[in-house]
């Protein structure tokens, strides 16, 4: 099976009240993690590229180790662009293979998020390219983007009729309380996401896939693995593992996970060296690192995706 859109995972994931795994990839290792995951419990994936991982492994490279996971697990495997910025980014991504693009527009003015969004669907719909847009602002690090928390606005669920009406775009990202990064809430603040404004949307937009993002769970055995290694993250906190899996059986079709890989792989590979300080051959530390990012892939296809056996 080549790489596919969005458009019929996307359905088939509305409608059985599960959600499809957008991971981020930088390079072999974290692909091959992700992909040997998803292909033993027989699970659709979104394998996502930012501008950022774009520039570090380049666009040739991830495409082909991406097309090579596909002919090695034989999975439903859309390769997305995140966070893409502006038109040119795009166009780029969507000449050079992808199938999916994030058009990022989230930061401008209404107006303006409109008419960037629907030039980008435009040229996208013409390749047979699905498109995610955005409304609201979350808070966090993406790319060399800092948002903080007070700048941050939630979706307003008036605006989401005629903004996907107006572009034509196929899914939507949502700010209901996720943000980027590994520090999603401060010490002693409880971990909460609008629901309201999830049904809210969901009702004015039946059918349609929803999007979150900055929805890792910094899963604690990781951070106290870290810790335990040298690290100093002791004021990580994500997004609840159960309430993801809610919004899952919503309206919300994609998840993004990128910070849950990163400390996991991370972890590994302090392990590695606490244990082995002599063992320097990259093998040594990336093949745990890899199978950390299975693990940790597997356990979001169990536990919050809810999409094991739906490829
Ligand atoms: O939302 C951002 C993703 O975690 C990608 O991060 O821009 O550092 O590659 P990056
Ligand atoms: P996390 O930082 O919560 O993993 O979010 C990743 C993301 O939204 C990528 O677009
Ligand atoms: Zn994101």
């Amino acid at each position: 099976m080549p790489l596919v859109t969005t458009k019929e995972m996307f359905q088939k994931a509305y409608e059985g009240g599960y959600a499809v795994g957008a991971f981020n990839v930088n390079n072999m290792e974290i692909i091959q993690g992700i992909t040997e995951a998803a292909k033993d419990l027989n699970a659709p994936l979104i394998l996502q590229v930012s501008a950022g991982a774009r520039k570090y492994a380049n666009h040739t490279y991830l495409t082909k180790l991406v097309e090579a996971a596909v002919i090695e697990t034989g999975l439903p495997i859309a390769l997305h662009l995140d966070h893409g910025s502006d038109f040119e980014l795009c166009k780029s991504c969507i000449d050079g293979g992808f199938t999916s693009v994030m058009i990022d527009g989230s930061h401008h003015a209404y107006e303006d998020n409109v008419a960037l969004t629907k030039k980008v669907v435009e040229y996208a719909h013409a390749h047979g390219v699905t498109v995610e847009g955005e409304l609201g602002q979350l808070a966090g690090i993406e790319d060399d983007v800092n948002v903080s928390a007070e700048d941050a606005s939630f979706t307003k669920p008036e605006q989401v009729q005629d903004f996907v009406t107006r572009t034509g775009v196929d899914s939507l990202a949502i700010a209901i309380g996720t943000s980027h990064g590994a520090y999603k809430f401060k010490p002693g603040q409880k971990p909460q996401l609008r629901f309201d404004i999830l049904e809210e949307v969901a009702n004015r937009l039946p059918g349609f896939p929803i999007v979150l993002h900055g929805a890792s769970s910094v899963v604690p055995e990781f951070v106290a693995m870290i810790n335990r290694f040298g690290g100093e993250m002791p004021d990580a906190i994500g997004i609840p593992e159960e309430m993801l899996r809610q919004s899952a059986q919503m309206a919300v079709c994609k998840i993004n996970i990128d910070s849950d890989l990163r400390l996991a792989m991370t972890a590994a590979i302090r392990k590695h060296f606490a244990e082995n300080p002599t063992h320097f051959d990259p093998r040594q530390y990336l093949a745990p690192a890899r199978d950390a990012i299975k693990g940790m892939v597997a356990h979001k296809i169990k536990t919050v995706l809810g999409c094991e056996g739906k490829a």
